[in-house]
């Protein structure tokens, strides 16, 4: 039987296909290229055409890596790409490869560079770096070791559910960018792992950090020079050295940082909470306008410090002091117990003293006794319940 086709319906048709190679992104899947889901087989070529084929198409293009451990070596995810949607869903485990000299000396084992609009779902990333951290305590000599997933020069970036497992050295690092959203985000290295920072920020702006948690042996957030409109909120910190800002002042040029909100924090046997840490070093850097609100502090050494006589080894600062200023930087309900008599510290710099610090509504404690405060060269005002009762001038 002869069906006449109603133009209408072909119209209908021409439609349909066109509005869905504007929906459906075009997907590679790495096992199209050879990718093996076990981490004896190396899949960094695979990866890596998977990457070359969604950064070239006009298109949104997902690639994907099912269930499975893959191993890889470093790479570098290169833009700028010809769309700006490319989403890397993943529901196996990226692994670094055994041997830490692999990448060791490389800087980065996944680097995005110039990327506009990536996206990451879920996965895991094993850094495998206990071998490295092993090696760095017996003091041989070891490679500096690699980040685990950093970001360049990129911008509207997003990630989300990804954990990071055993970096060698820094887990994430955001660095020169503009619009990253982590959300979801779980770190895990083991409390003694060398510098091991969950993530860290600088030269950045935009950057919002939302509902992660981590644990590992250096800071959970680092703040570096240049990050600004910085937002950081219900994130989970312990074991490792809490958020820091800083160190800055470390250079004489150096770019400052500006609008930081760190809210609803958890810290648990932490070295620090929130803390703000400056070379003893002449630098033109400096910290304004910082919001530290609803902070939870378990078991921690130093729950509020600001710190400017950083000098370690007592190499190139002995007897200098910070230039570093910090300003305008406000503590609001900040609660729990210090491991230390000395829970709220600001050693501000003889030079360039602490300015417009304000405590709010500060409750620390010690073996359920009253902590103390130290200040030197530091003023502000307070509202509120303070205990330990305030130090500044
Ligand atoms: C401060 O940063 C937040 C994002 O973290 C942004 O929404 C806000 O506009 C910034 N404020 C100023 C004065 O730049």
């Amino acid at each position: 039987m002869h069906m006449p086709i109603h133009p209408n319906f072909m119209a209908l048709l021409f439609f349909f296909f066109f509005c869905q190679s504007l929906a459906f992104a075009t997907t590679y899947n790495i096992l199209d290229f050879g990718a093996k889901p076990h981490a004896n087989s190396d899949s960094t070529n695979s990866l890596s055409k998977a990457w070359s084929l969604a950064c070239a198409s006009t298109k949104p293009s997902t690639v994907y890596i099912p269930q499975g451990r893959f191993l890889l070596k470093n790479l570098h995810f290169k833009g700028p790409c010809r769309n700006k949607a490319i989403t890397f869903r993943i529901d196996g485990t990226l692994v670094a490869p055994s041997d830490y000299n692999a990448i060791g000396n490389v800087g980065n084992w996944l680097l995005f560079e110039g990327a506009d609009g990536v996206t990451i779902r879920g996965g895991t990333l094993d850094g495998q770096g206990a071998p490295l951290w092993a090696c760095k305590k017996s003091g041989r000599n070891c490679p500096t070791g690699a980040t685990t997933l950093g970001f360049s020069n990129s911008k509207n970036v997003a990630v989300s559910g990804l954990r990071s497992l055993n970096s060698q050295m820094f887990h994430i690092v955001i660095n020169g960018c503009e619009n990253v959203k982590l959300q979801g985000v779980k770190v895990l290295a083991s409390g003694n792992s060398p510098n091991t920072d969950g993530i860290h920020v600088q030269l950045s702006t935009g950057i919002t950090i939302l509902n992660s948690k981590i644990s590992t042996g250096d800071d959970c957030i680092s703040i570096g020079p240049g990050a600004t409109n910085l937002w950081i909120e219900n994130v989970g910190c312990g074991p490792g050295h809490g958020i820091s800002i800083g160190s800055l002042g470390k250079d004489y040029e150096e770019a400052g940082v500006r609008n930081v909100t760190v809210k609803t924090t958890t810290f648990k046997n932490t070295q620090n909470g929130l803390r703000i840490k400056t070379w003893a070093r002449p630098s033109k850097g400096f910290v304004k306008g910082v919001f530290f609100q609803h902070a939870v502090m378990t078991n921690v050494q130093n729950p509020i410090v600001i710190d400017q006589n950083y000098c370690p080894d007592h190499k190139n600062c002995p007897g200098q002091v910070s230039g570093v200023k910090i300003s305008d930087v406000t503590y609001q309900d900040i609660q729990g117990t210090s491991a230390t008599q000395v829970a709220v510290k600001f050693d501000c710099s003889k030079r360039s003293p602490c300015q417009g610090i304000r405590l709010e509504d500060v409750k620390l404690s010690y073996k359920n006794r009253a902590a103390e405060a130290s200040c030197s060269n530091a003023a502000g005002t307070t509202a509120g319940i303070i205990e330990p009762s305030s130090c500044l001038y």
